[in-house]
């Protein structure tokens, strides 16, 4: 039996995209132009407790401990009220959520945050829904959520409409998400100016460069696919920083451009290059902001890692790092019904 009033936990980690999602075919239902491709990383990740039945006529949300106001209050509410639809409810609900990802500097809080937010949801509501409508509902809150349902690489499929638009796991017969890492550049962990939202819709109606990109995108996704399949590194690398780059070539020729790259984020894309004239391996690529995320093997992970912050000191010397591995799928954990005091 699920009680609606017992609370739900729920932790999912963040996903960088190796293939990108950028761009809305349907903005209400977050259906992408594009399908993607992601791993989970260990190392960022959020942790949200729902309970429905509060007292009062309105949600409550913290983050970190601050009230959560605006549009990210709104973004919560909509997406309680799908799961307040779904279980038919009307319940208020108290959400409490903890991040250990610098939250809107491009670094994925979105995507662990709001797949978070609905295991947690859905759980408390008394919903039991498969890993494909929890993907289905995370995505409502944040595209790229939809993929931190899964561990390791998933794949979020475009889809056409809100049935088809989910992720899954990617086949992975040699194992080689258990061999990657990404070292994260953490450049500034300030929040960023233009929302992935707001850079996305502007890049679509105005980038003469979006209709090539998207073109190309399909070839790098099964180039990927396939690395992935042959367990690749190098031909995983170079096509995801390709496919990144591009991305970041559809925001610059956006009216007026969008513009998360900074020049210390073009300093750390130098870095990169030069490590691997040196020999490691390391592939760039970025989202949306300044940040620098660095793919790897994970047996080099700290030594590029050591690499990057001897090159990068003088030009970012605030620099903070994160070593990340191959993290894990969504973890709903039930409740604590043993009596409360
Ligand atoms: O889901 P959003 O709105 O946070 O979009 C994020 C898009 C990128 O991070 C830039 C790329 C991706 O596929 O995650």
């Amino acid at each position: 039996m699920t009680d609606a009033s017992s609370p739900a936990t729920a932790t999912a980690h963040a996903n960088i995209a190796l293939i990108k999602y950028w761009g809305k075919a349907d903005d209400e239902l977050i259906i992408p132009v594009t399908s993607s491709l992601s791993l989970t990383l260990d190392a960022l990740y959020t942790t949200t407790t729902v309970r429905f039945g509060i007292d009062g006529d309105a949600d409550e949300a913290t983050l970190d401990g601050e009230v959560v106001t605006g549009k990210a209050y709104n973004r919560i509410v909509d997406l309680l009220d799908l799961v307040r639809e779904r279980a038919g409810i009307t319940d208020r609900a108290e959400v409490v959520s903890v991040n250990t990802v610098p939250t809107a500097a491009g670094l994925a809080s979105s995507a662990s945050g709001f797949a978070a937010l609905a295991g947690a949801a859905a759980a408390a509501a008394g919903l039991e829904l498969s890993d494909r409508e929890l993907s289905r509902l995370a995505r409502r809150g944040s595209g790229s959520a939809s993929r931190s349902i899964f561990g390791g690489l998933a794949v979020w499929h475009a889809g056409t409409d809100d049935d088809s638009s989910y992720a899954e796991p990617v086949a992975d017969p040699t194992g080689l998400s258990g061999d990657l890492a990404m070292v994260v550049l953490v450049l500034d962990a300030g929040e960023k100016s233009v929302s992935s939202r707001e850079g996305m819709r502007r890049t679509v109606q105005t980038s003469p460069d979006y209709r090539p990109w998207v073109e190309a995108h399909a070839g790098h996704l099964a180039s990927a696919m396939e690395a992935v399949k042959n367990g690749d590194l190098e031909r995983l690398g170079a096509v995801a920083e390709e496919n990144a780059a591009g991305m970041h070539g559809t925001m610059a020729s956006a009216v007026p451009p969008v513009e998360y790259v900074t020049d210390q984020s073009r300093a750390a894309l130098a870095a990169v290059k030069t490590l691997r004239e040196e020999g490691l391996p390391a592939w760039a690529t970025m989202d949306a902001g300044p940040n620098v995320k660095v793919l790897t093997r994970a047996s080099e992970a700290e030594r590029v890692d050591a690499r990057l912050r001897e090159m990068l000191a003088e030009v970012a010397p605030q620099l903070g790092t994160v070593v990340a591995y191959s993290g894990p799928g969504l973890e709903i954990t039930r409740p604590d019904t043993r009596e409360a005091n």
